[in-house]
């Protein structure tokens, strides 16, 4: 099947703080969009990526192929699922209506080549797609407003959900055209589709395919990225 990857790289990086938005910022000597987009085009099913980007975004480096593939971009929207959809509807004409899309976050840069063979594999054969995730390590409390502990709860079952989340086109489309209309925010690509009647897959990842939220992050993705170059 053919794949595209699809970076949403329009979000701001608030809770990072700072003046450049974090997938600009370098780990291993280069900026965190780059380490997600060349391991996503180093796949060889995948044919391109399709970038959404803010609209007065400067630090762009202008890219118009990684890995010997295009790399497309368009203006992204106000949510991270604004910019999924924009970027959807922005890939070519040629591309596949039922092609498999690859949802990556632009911050996310230690995705590692194994796991993305994996989730393209079980995106393939299911028809509902398929996300990378990880099993929930730690014991989990629900706590008052006092921050007072209320209850433990059952661990069991429960998952953290990552990136590449693999979906076909049109199935995406819609279903985050759905959720949108319906006035709820998506907060991922599956969300979107389980509230369409999908019943997507957890291919179960590494658990260092870490997202950058904080600077804390940066220092570890930096290790990690540094470590993999040698
Ligand atoms: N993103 C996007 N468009 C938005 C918001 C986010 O394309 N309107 C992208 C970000 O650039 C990032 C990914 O979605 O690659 C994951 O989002 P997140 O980690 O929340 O990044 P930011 O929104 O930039 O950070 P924050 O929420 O701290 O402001
Ligand atoms: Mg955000």
């Amino acid at each position: 099947a053919t794949v595209w990857a699809v970076v949403p790289a329009a979000g701001r990086g608030t809770r990072f703080g700072g003046e450049v938005p974090k997938q600009y910022l370098q780990a291993a000597g280069r900026p965190l969009i780059e380490h997600a987009l060349t391991t996503l085009l180093a796949h060889p099913q995948v044919v391109g990526a399709m970038v959404a980007l803010a609209a007065d975004d400067a630090r762009w480096p202008g890219w118009t192929s990684l890995q010997g593939k295009p790399v497309l971009c368009c203006v992204g929207g106000g949510e991270r699922a604004d910019s999924v959809l924009a970027a959807l509807d922005a890939l070519p004409a040629d591309a596949p209506t039922n092609a498999l899309v690859l949802v990556h976050d632009a911050a996310r840069p230690n995705l590692a080549a194994d796991d993305l063979d994996r989730l393209i594999a079980a995106a393939t054969a299911h028809a509902d797609g398929a996300i990378l995730g990880a099993p929930v390590r730690d014991t989990l409390k629900r706590a008052d407003t006092e921050c007072t502990i209320v209850a433990t709860e059952p661990r069991e079952g429960l998952w953290r959900a990552f990136t590449p989340q693999a979906f076909r086109r049109d199935a995406l489309s819609a279903a985050l055209r759905a959720v949108r209309a319906s006035g709820v925010l998506a907060t991922d690509e599956a969300m979107a589709m389980e509230r369409a009647g999908a019943r997507p897959l957890l291919v179960e990842g590494r658990e260092d395919n870490l997202k950058v939220t904080t600077p804390a992050d940066l220092v570890l993705a930096d290790y990690l990225l540094s470590r993999r170059a040698s």
